[in-house]
């Protein structure tokens, strides 16, 4: 009957459930680029220790696997597996979907990370009792295995912004492979490997400020490691090719919205400041780069990748998947369909605290709040409607989200009845007004049917132009 699947949804208080997983995401993230480049120094510096060009090299491998190992098994497991837990309570359906779509993908990221931390675990525990050769083997297995996680999940991150030859979510096929190796695939892919180089390069620095070295012995590791942050230098070229590939409207959204530069500007201004550290001072003049200075790169680091995976979350909006499904867990179709029936009609899930609201009116309100708008707004906590909209007139409330993907275009167009949008306007007001006891009930024929024609009025296609754009098919939109 086209209508979505509902899911039984958490609540994060003032915090908006966007930001509680974009927050755990970045950091999440951050720690794998850690395991990923990691594996690519420790390879690097077992070589160099063994063919004696650097002779500090083989301590700083068993010292600094001890780090990778610890930091990136233990709390890159908890981070990970907890992605998975907020995801499932925070957008069900999307998780879900990709993983139908791309099943196999992840078993195959799976193998690959079985690998990776097998191999990460016998050169942890067997390592110093190891041949060289069987030393490098074990290192290089490690970072061929860390780097085809990465791999395998690129495709599918990527496929949410650029569907590619996959198709329209409503298509009865779809291609795979089309939609793994999309356009926005290489790109990021060797972009996200330079990334993990600099990441691991300049968290060596930190951990080598710690060893029990002289100063010549430390600055010559340094050195060594800072060859990791050349590939750095091909980053321009790599975002200015990954924003080519990306849809035509996301990236005016991209350049046009205000908050998506400054996140922008945090991750290119992050990684020019790094860049230029790393030419300037590391690479020409081979300074010594003590603790702190070696700490606050790497908080740059942290800064840029923050910045570009908030960016790459925020251009996809209104979509979590620009193959068709909204940031609010529908389709198109079911969005058309939800306009008839209601968008909670059907939603079996009870209130938390339902006793709380004096009407059934509101607390309809708060179900369509819960369905439509708490993945990125709260009431009163991050993004809040009762701030934004609080102390608006009843039709400009009523306008506005009636008309919400002209209001703001990355919100996806209202898909209820004038009954819901008008419940949920009654319970902004009520809010605004301190929650008082007693609440009259709005049900005047006259604003339902201006609530209706603006709703007519308005359509139900998304307030961005949707423009075909890196081999992205919008049919059927
Ligand atoms: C895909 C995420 C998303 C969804 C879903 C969403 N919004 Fe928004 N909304 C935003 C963002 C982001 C802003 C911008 C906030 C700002 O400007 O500070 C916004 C702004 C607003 C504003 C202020 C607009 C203005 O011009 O100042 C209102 C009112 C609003 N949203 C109401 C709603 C309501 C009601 C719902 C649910 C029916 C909803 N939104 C669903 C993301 C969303």
């Amino acid at each position: 009957m086209d209508l979505p699947p509902y899911y039984p949804i958490n609540d994060f208080g003032p915090a908006m459930k966007g930001i509680v997983i974009g927050g755990l995401g970045i950091f999440h993230v951050f720690l794998a680029m850690f395991a990923i480049g990691g594996g690519m120094l420790l390879c690097y510096f077992e070589w160099l220790g063994q063919t004696g060009r650097c002779p500090g090299a083989k301590k700083f491998v068993d010292g600094y696997f001890k780090a990778v190992v610890l930091v990136s098994f233990i709390v890159g497991a908890i981070t990970g597996v907890a992605m998975w837990f907020t995801s499932i309570q925070v957008s069900p359906r999307t998780i879900g979907f990709m993983v139908h779509e791309f099943h196999w993908i992840w078993a195959i990221e799976w193998t690959f990370f079985s690998l990776e931390i097998s191999s990460g675990y016998l050169f942890y525990r067997y390592g110093p009792k190891l041949t060289d050769v069987a030393r490098l083997r074990l290192l290089a297995t490690y970072a061929i295995a860390s780097w085809f996680s990465l791999f395998w999940i690129n495709g599918i991150l990527s496929w949410q912004l650029t569907p590619g030859s996959w198709g329209d979510i409503g298509a009865d096929t779809h291609s795979v492979w089309g939609g793994f190796f999309n356009a926005g695939f290489f790109p990021s892919l060797i972009f996200r490997t330079i990334t993990a180089m600099t990441v691991a390069s300049l968290a060596a620095m930190v951990i080598i400020n710690l060893m029990p070295l002289d100063r010549a012995g430390k600055t010559d590791l340094i050195n060594k490691s800072a060859h990791l942050l050349a590939p750095m230098i091909a980053m321009p070229v790599l975002g200015a090719w990954w924003t080519a590939t990306m849809p035509a409207d996301a990236r005016a959204t991209l350049f046009a919205n205000i908050v998506m530069l400054m996140f922008l500007g945090m991750a290119v201004g992050s990684s020019v400041l790094i860049g230029l550290y790393a030419y300037f001072g590391l690479i020409r003049q081979r300074m010594y780069i003590n603790g702190p200075t070696a700490t606050l790169l790497t908080v740059l680091a942290f800064v840029a990748t923050a910045g570009g995976e908030f960016v790459r979350e925020g251009v996809r909006k209104p979509f979590t998947a620009r193959a068709g499904l909204y940031s609010t867990s529908f389709t198109q179709v079911e969005l058309d369909r939800l306009r008839q029936v209601g968008c909670v009609t059907n939603d079996p899930y009870p209130l938390q605290n339902a006793d709380a609201y004096p009407s059934d009116q509101l607390r309809l309100g708060a179900k369509v709040f819960r369905f439509h708008c708490s993945v990125c707004h709260t009431y009163d906590g991050a993004n809040a409607v009762l701030h934004l909209a609080g102390s608006w007139t009843p039709d400009q409330q009523r306008l506005n989200i009636a008309q919400l993907q002209r209001t703001k275009t990355f919100m996806p167009p209202f898909g209820g009845t004038p009954e819901e949008l008008e419940a949920l306007v009654q319970l902004i007001r009520w809010k605004s007004d301190g929650s008082p006891e007693a609440w009259p009930v709005s049900d005047d024929e006259a604003t339902l049917a201006q609530i209706q024609a603006w709703l007519d009025e308005v359509g139900t296609r998304p307030g961005i132009e949707l423009i075909h754009g890196g081999g992205a098919a919008e049919g059927g939109h």
